[in-house]
């Protein structure tokens, strides 16, 4: 089961002082993806990196970079986040006025296409477009921060998707993110999740093991 699991650090818990080291460090510990919270203080009310630092750090690793946009409006900035080396391009439906149009721009990038729900948010805003996408993030936490607890109520709309995904055979990536810890990782597995994003936990358990705290999540 757990070779099917992927490991997405989140570098909002990195040390922005030395983000190009920590992001090696991710690869050399066994991340599956680098989870990039990309934030603009309108969307969200927290600011952190925009699509020069993604450049930057492109060519430290082949890793995949999972970026996370909560940005708003979104659309005018997949040309430039594709550009800067983002592989899969995740954006909240409230975010844009189309989420159609949306998905097409970053198809049009040759992207993987994502769509994140907040924990508020209901699943009417992806079901229609899961034939089209990739990847379905599910905000385990309020977005714009780090370190918050993990609110449980998320994990029946995760086992609603996942049953939808079966129903229709389809093969698109559900992804949960957001306060996910030791003791709560498997629930969210079982509940349908293949990718696990996690900063604090990643970053700060066991005095920064990065390899053991990414090992421990993938098998739990
Ligand atoms: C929150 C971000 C999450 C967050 C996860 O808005 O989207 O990716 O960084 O961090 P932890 O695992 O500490 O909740
Ligand atoms: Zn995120």
């Amino acid at each position: 089961m757990d070779n099917l699991i992927k490991i997405s650090p989140s570098i909002l818990s990195a040390d922005f002082s030395k983000l190009g080291s920590e992001v090696v460090s991710l690869e050399k510990a066994g991340a599956d993806y680098i989870h990039i919270d990309v934030m603009d203080g309108h969307f969200v009310p927290n600011l952190t990196i925009g699509p020069d630092v993604i450049r930057k750090l492109r060519p430290l690793t082949k890793k995949i970079f999972d970026v996370h946009l909560m940005i708003s409006p979104v659309d005018n900035f997949i040309k430039e986040f594709s550009k800067a080396g983002a592989d899969i391009i995740t954006f909240h439906p409230e975010a844009t006025q189309n989420t159609e149009k949306t998905i097409k721009l970053i198809r049009k990038e040759n992207k993987k296409v994502g769509i994140s729900l907040k924990p508020n948010s209901g699943i009417e805003l992806v079901k229609n477009h899961l034939e089209k996408i990739d990847l379905v993030l599910i905000m385990s936490v309020e977005p714009g921060f780090g370190g918050q607890k993990f609110i449980p109520e998320v994990l029946n709309k995760t086992k609603e998707i996942k049953e939808i995904i079966k129903k229709k055979n389809l093969k698109v990536d559900i992804e949960i993110d957001g306060g996910i810890n030791f003791e709560n990782c498997s629930v969210a597995k079982k509940a349908g999740a293949n990718i696990l994003v996690s900063g604090s936990t990643v970053f700060k358990e066991n005095n920064g093991d990065l390899k053991k705290n990414i090992e421990i999540l993938r098998k739990n």
